[in-house]
């Protein structure tokens, strides 16, 4: 089931996004897929599951079809997605990795507790954000204490989406203190139109 927002008013970005990837929903997959290369869901789960327990809660925000849950799945986690792209948010059901399935947009407050959940993971959604404050203190104040928050931030700038410098990532990280455990750089995907390599820091971040 997906669980709607009570009320969304869109504008601007989000608007977009949700427009862009509803119609992009079906397709989404195996685009990424095949014609992006994009491994970013595989490379950061290799990096993180071994930081996860069996039967921990994991939200996973910016999930679109559900690309990385499966990984998170098969270590027996409980997962929770949220996404503004009600279609891909379909997609992702289909999947049956998800407990609960929430449509939200991620420049406003979460509707969910303080310390609500074991760990946070966001692949693929930070250059979606001109800056990072309000989503980072977000993922910081739903996620348990010693619990791990993983993100992928675009180091490469790809058409019409921001980067962010591990300078700027690391002052919001302190700021909502989060320890930094692993960083990583890989190739995210190559933007088929233009053939540039899109590269990514991954980064794994404790709550203190
Ligand atoms: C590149 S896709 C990544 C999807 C998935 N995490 C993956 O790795 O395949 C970006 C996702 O961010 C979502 N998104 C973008 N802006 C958003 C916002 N303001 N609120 C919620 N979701 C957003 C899009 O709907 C889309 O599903």
């Amino acid at each position: 089931m997906i669980i709607k927002p009570k009320r969304m008013y869109l504008k601007g970005e989000a608007k977009d996004a949700r427009e862009r990837y509803d119609e992009w929903a079906k397709e989404y997959e195996n685009e990424l897929l095949n014609d992006f290369e994009y491994v970013a869901p595989k490379l950061v789960a290799e990096k993180f599951l071994p930081y996860l327990k069996k039967g921990q809660t994991i939200l996973e925000l910016g999930c679109g079809t559900g690309l990385n849950s499966t990984y998170y799945y098969k270590k027996g986690c409980k997962l929770i997605g949220v996404d503004i792209s009600k279609k891909s948010l379909e997609e992702a059901e289909k999947k049956g990795t998800y407990q609960k399935l929430y449509q939200a947009n991620l420049e406003e407050r979460l509707d969910f507790n303080n310390e609500k959940f074991d760990n946070v993971l966001c692949v693929g959604v930070f250059e979606y954000f001109k800056t990072l404050d309000h989503i980072l203190k977000e993922m910081a104040r739903v996620t348990k204490r010693k619990g791990y928050i993983t993100f992928t931030v675009p180091s490469t700038r790809a058409s019409d989406l921001y980067k962010h410098t591990l300078g700027s990532v690391k002052e919001v990280l302190k700021k909502n203190k989060l320890r930094i455990i692993e960083l990583f750089r890989f190739r995210a995907y190559v933007e088929p139109a233009t053939n540039n390599r899109i590269f990514n820091w991954g980064i794994i971040s404790k709550k203190l």
